[in-house]
């Protein structure tokens, strides 16, 4: 059966699946999803050409994409993405947490690797036509949710790199996932990479471009090899500011009860702007808590735990919601932060978090976004 939906002036050609999960089988994977895994029974596409622009917008039955050989994304990486959430609220509504901003992240990733921007309403026409037909893989269970990854890819066939590609695809899926690390807000290790760079001044590490993590995996298996869970990136050219994680943003707390304060790595061009750390450096405040953008090197981290300076750090970011990192490794050696177990700020910034999307807190900035 055909049928189809409007969005934003282009239709949504809809395919549903002869091939859905049954209600038994959905129940089965979400059980235990683990991160990334697991996917809905439809995705949505659209494509891009130059003479077209945005055209052939369908949701159809997740599954294998053909492709050229010689597709330019395959030789050259022109691919971007996002990673946004879909949560059950208590009155069985589904809602995203500030679904434009991923939209407006995802077109100056776009802009950096000369691809074409997608409109705000397909983007979330997208999502919303995707949770229609998919809604029931959003979790019921507490701290799951459904993870929504929409990425974007040059289609051009033809091994040219003399401009970039004239066509593109746009693909949206969704993964039931629970926990990022598992074991839930376990705190984690960190290692402090000074081999490998992420990103340097001028380059690509403010875009969610997919080249800045296949970059990464060398120090994530160094990260790993040194008993650790994550790499810390440090900046290219000391090697001693402190940056972000592999896939997460940084805070650190200073002091304790009314006189902690929080400091984030300012945007520097090579961080990614991540959408959680922007709400926390709004949230902290309102919850009394200073929170600031600036500067901390790896020698003042170290110096300011030991002195007790330093109460906490975490890490922030859609996947990973909060994580408190207990430990850090360096070529320096190894030190902890506080006692080692998740901090009362760390907690309290992840309950006022979670309690918004999840619907448990009313929402004053109109972040919340009910999608179904
Ligand atoms: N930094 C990197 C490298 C990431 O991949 C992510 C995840 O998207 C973040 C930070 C956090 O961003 P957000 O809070 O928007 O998920
Ligand atoms: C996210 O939190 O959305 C991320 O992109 C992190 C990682 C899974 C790449």
């Amino acid at each position: 059966m055909n049928s189809s939906t409007t969005t934003s002036g282009l239709t949504f050609d809809i395919q549903p699946s002869a091939q859905r999960k049954t209600p038994q089988e959905r129940a089965a994977l979400l059980e235990s999803p683990g991160f990334g895994n697991v996917f809905t029974d439809h995705m949505v596409t659209i494509r891009y050409s130059e003479d077209k622009g945005w055209y052939d917008a369908r949701l159809e039955p997740y599954g294998p994409i053909p492709l050229d050989p010689a597709t330019a994304a395959l030789h050259y990486a022109q691919e971007i993405f996002e990673g946004l959430k879909a949560y059950r609220h208590p009155d069985g509504s589904i809602a995203c947490f500030r679904p434009e901003a991923n939209a407006a992240r995802l077109n100056r990733s776009a802009r950096r690797m000369a691809m074409p921007e997608l409109p705000e309403e397909l983007f979330t026409g997208a999502i919303e036509t995707l949770l229609e037909h998919d809604g029931d893989w959003v979790p019921t269970k507490a701290d799951n949710s459904l993870y929504l990854r929409p990425f974007m890819f040059a289609t051009d066939v033809g091994l040219g790199v003399n401009h970039p590609s004239r066509n593109y695809l746009f693909i949206l899926i969704a993964s039931p996932s629970g926990s990022y690390f598992s074991g839930g807000v376990k705190p984690v290790t960190v290692w402090l990479s000074e081999d490998y760079t992420r990103a340097a001044p001028g380059g690509t590490g403010e875009a969610k471009f997919a080249g800045n993590y296949a970059a990464s995996f060398l120090a994530q298996a160094q990260a790993v090899e040194k008993g650790c869970d994550q790499v810390v990136w440090l900046d290219a050219v000391e090697h001693r500011w402190v940056e972000e994680m592999g896939g997460m943003n940084l805070c650190f707390v200073f002091g304790s009860g009314e006189n902690a304060r929080i400091l984030t790595p300012g945007l520097t061009g090579t961080l990614l702007p991540g959408i959680t750390r922007d709400s926390l450096l709004k949230l902290a405040p309102e919850l009394g808590i200073p929170a600031e953008e600036g500067r901390i090197s790896t020698e003042q981290w170290r110096e300011a735990a030991a002195s007790g300076e330093l109460t906490e750090v975490f890490a922030c970011g859609t996947a990973a919601v909060i994580t408190p990192v207990a430990h850090v490794k360096g070529s320096q050696g190894e030190f902890q932060i506080g006692d080692g177990t998740p901090g009362p700020v760390t907690m309290l910034l992840r309950d006022e978090l979670v309690g918004l999307q999840y619907g448990h807190r009313s929402d004053s900035h109109g972040w919340v976004r009910r999608l179904g």
